[in-house]
């Protein structure tokens, strides 16, 4: 497998995509909800899945694809080539600040993260990764992640998981809240996981997520020695909706036995 070429293709159709976006900023969208009235999609989110499926299907026919607004294929197994992605991470942002969100792509091989993009379309920076070959902003590498103590460290988290909630009992991470410097919630995991990746947060913790929220991410993070599993310490596997754990090395085991290891995540 040429991964070289697929590389620089995510990263052209990423850019493209992002240009489609930035276009239709004076346009009025057509904004829908889908599971509650604050789970929304708009025609962008729709078109751009579709245009990521257009231009894969054409080039790699034998490849599958997993987006979110369901334009690809049902996935049993993450065997064979899988791309994964959220056409707009942070569709609410995108609605409401025309800000704080991108575009998310991982392809994988045989369940292993290979390429990692994130796209900040306003910014025009794209976040990205081959697995053993550095990461990147834009041209621009990325270093590698230090270790970090929880009381220096700035987690995000969003306030849902420390409110009550029918998911998890919310007194669970209070204290890591309390204990850490601050806390943030930015509204786009895959952006979330792009500010672990360049230490601008040092973990990011969510009780949900589906696998095209953090595919993408999740390579940038790995490739900066940062890690990524779920609550309970283990694996993601992209093929079901998990909690998410993404921190600094020596952070990440650190808040693992302190903080999480009681919780029924
Ligand atoms: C959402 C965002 C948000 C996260 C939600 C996701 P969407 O993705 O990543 O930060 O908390 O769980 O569903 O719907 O905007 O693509
Ligand atoms: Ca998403
Ligand atoms: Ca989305």
């Amino acid at each position: 497998m040429d991964w070289e070429k697929i590389y620089s293709q995510a990263m052209h159709w990423v850019r493209e995509a992002g240009e489609k976006i930035r276009s239709s900023f004076d346009q009025t969208l057509d904004i829908q909800t889908k599971s509650n009235p604050n789970d929304l999609v708009t025609n962008m989110d729709k078109e751009i899945e579709q245009f990521f499926i257009r231009k894969i299907k054409q080039e790699y026919s034998d490849h599958k694809i997993l987006g979110e607004e369901g334009f690809g294929d049902q996935l049993e197994s993450m065997q064979g080539i899988v791309w994964l992605i959220d056409p707009i991470d942070g569709t609410m942002n995108f609605i409401h600040q025309q800000r704080n969100f991108a575009i998310s792509l991982g392809v994988y091989e045989d369940g292993v993260g290979k390429v990692g993009l994130v796209y900040d379309v306003v910014h025009d920076e794209l976040y990205h990764a081959r697995r053993g070959n550095g990461a990147f902003l834009n041209k621009k590498p990325i270093p590698l992640l230090e270790k970090a103590t929880v009381k220096e460290a700035i987690i995000a988290l969003n306030a849902t998981w420390v409110m009550k909630n029918h998911r998890i009992d919310h007194n669970l991470l209070i204290p890591l809240a309390r204990d850490a410097r601050g806390t943030r919630s930015y509204g786009s995991a895959a952006l979330e996981l792009i500010f672990v990746a360049t230490g601008r947060v040092d973990a990011y913790i969510s009780l949900r997520l589906a696998p095209w929220d953090y595919a993408g991410g999740a390579v940038i993070v790995e490739e900066l020695g940062g890690i990524i599993t779920n609550l309970r310490g283990e694996r993601l596997d992209c093929l079901s909706q998990d909690s998410v754990f993404a921190a600094k090395p020596g952070l990440h085991q650190t808040i693992l036995e302190e903080y999480l290891k009681n919780g029924k995540w």
